[in-house]
């Protein structure tokens, strides 16, 4: 759905956060970086998706510590509270009102299709185990909360990983079944926006950066454990007087992410011509890096040190979700015959 501002439209920008904790620099650089940047042009509303973490973190300190990291994470890389509506997806519980609402015209069997419980499904065939096993009807219906999340909001865009195609691709089926019923728009289709770096970010053995590949470079850990996670970055053998090729080199892609063009081509410079040990290469890489994480780490460490600014600000937005989530579950009570 579209507002004006002055003259412009301005379109809606959504995205769920999923609780994981200290987000890393693959994060940061494919997922949350690319997100600021498209609240400059949109109206973005960007949330913390702990109802869809229920169904895997069950201690409740647990859930709150991960919430409260990917929060301070967010606002410490430049998220304006002020521009993105920001909030924890617990405190909109119109969110349930319309997964109810919207499951009435969700096909059982397109929830069988969905990749994630498909997965577990085929996990448990392979261990000879019931189909069922470890299968919540969190996870089963995981879709159709995301599609609520998304409609709720008349989101325009939805920035995500390619990961995501399919829960996208569903709530577009939801919303146009419902539309398509009713005889008019009454939810907005969403769109997928797909986060390209244009360069993968590899982690500290060369492999794509992922969690699971235990590779990562955490954002915001202390200074000094931020150098040796640097210096652990896995390089070849080659003695220092030998050249080395940048084009091949794990610190060198980093390095890339963060140098400048002139950065860039001095570095290469000094591994062709040999005599560069990689304790050089990765120093000259924690210095442009740290250069521009160390006031962002300033910001998440002062708002990890006093959670009561956090719980400000998640209240605030909160609240503010709240007030546009009821208008558009009053608009549909009335427009589908509810009460
Ligand atoms: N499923 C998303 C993920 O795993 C998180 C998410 C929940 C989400 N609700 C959303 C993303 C709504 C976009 C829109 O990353």
């Amino acid at each position: 759905m579209e507002r004006v501002v002055g003259n412009m439209h301005q379109k809606v920008s959504l995205t769920g956060i999923k609780p994981t904790g200290m987000p890393h620099l693959g994060n940061y650089l494919g997922a949350i970086k690319p997100a600021l940047e498209l609240a400059e042009k949109y109206r973005a509303r960007y949330f913390i998706a702990d109802y869809h973490a229920l169904n895997t973190i069950r201690d409740p300190k647990m859930l709150r510590d991960l919430t409260y990291e990917v929060a301070a994470a967010w606002l410490a890389c430049g998220l304006n509270p002020d521009d993105v509506l920001f909030y924890r997806q617990s405190d909109v519980p119109e969110t349930f009102e319309l997964s109810t609402i919207i499951m009435a015209f969700t096909s059982k069997g397109l929830m069988n299709r969905a990749h994630a419980y498909k997965a577990v499904v085929q996990a448990n065939e392979e261990n000879g185990k019931d189909t069922d096993y470890g299968v919540n009807m969190g996870l089963y219906t995981y879709p159709v909360l995301m599609a609520a999340d998304i409609l709720l909001f008349d989101a325009d865009v939805v920035p995500v990983g390619k990961d995501q195609k399919q829960h996208l691709e569903m709530t577009a089926d939801i919303a146009q079944t419902i539309n398509s019923n009713y005889g008019k728009t009454l939810l907005t289709i969403p769109e997928a926006i797909f986060h390209s770096t244009g360069q993968v970010v590899q982690g500290l053995d060369g492999r794509k950066m992922s969690k699971s590949y235990n590779n990562t470079i955490p954002l915001f850990v202390p200074e000094k454990k931020f150098r040796k996670i640097i210096n652990s970055i896995v390089t070849n053998s080659q003695a220092v007087e030998e050249s080395k090729d940048p084009e091949v080199c794990n610190v060198f892609s980093l390095y890339r992410l963060f140098a400048s063009e002139e950065q860039q081509e001095t570095l290469a410079a000094r591994y062709r011509e040999g005599g560069m040990g990689w304790g050089e290469a990765k120093g000259a890489l924690f210095d442009v890096m740290n250069a521009q994480i160390s006031p962002m780490r300033d910001v998440y460490n002062s708002l990890m040190a006093d959670k009561s600014q956090l719980d400000a600000i998640l209240k605030t937005g909160g609240e503010k979700a709240r007030d546009i989530a009821a208008q558009k579950i009053a608009f549909l009570r009335k427009e589908i015959g509810l009460g």
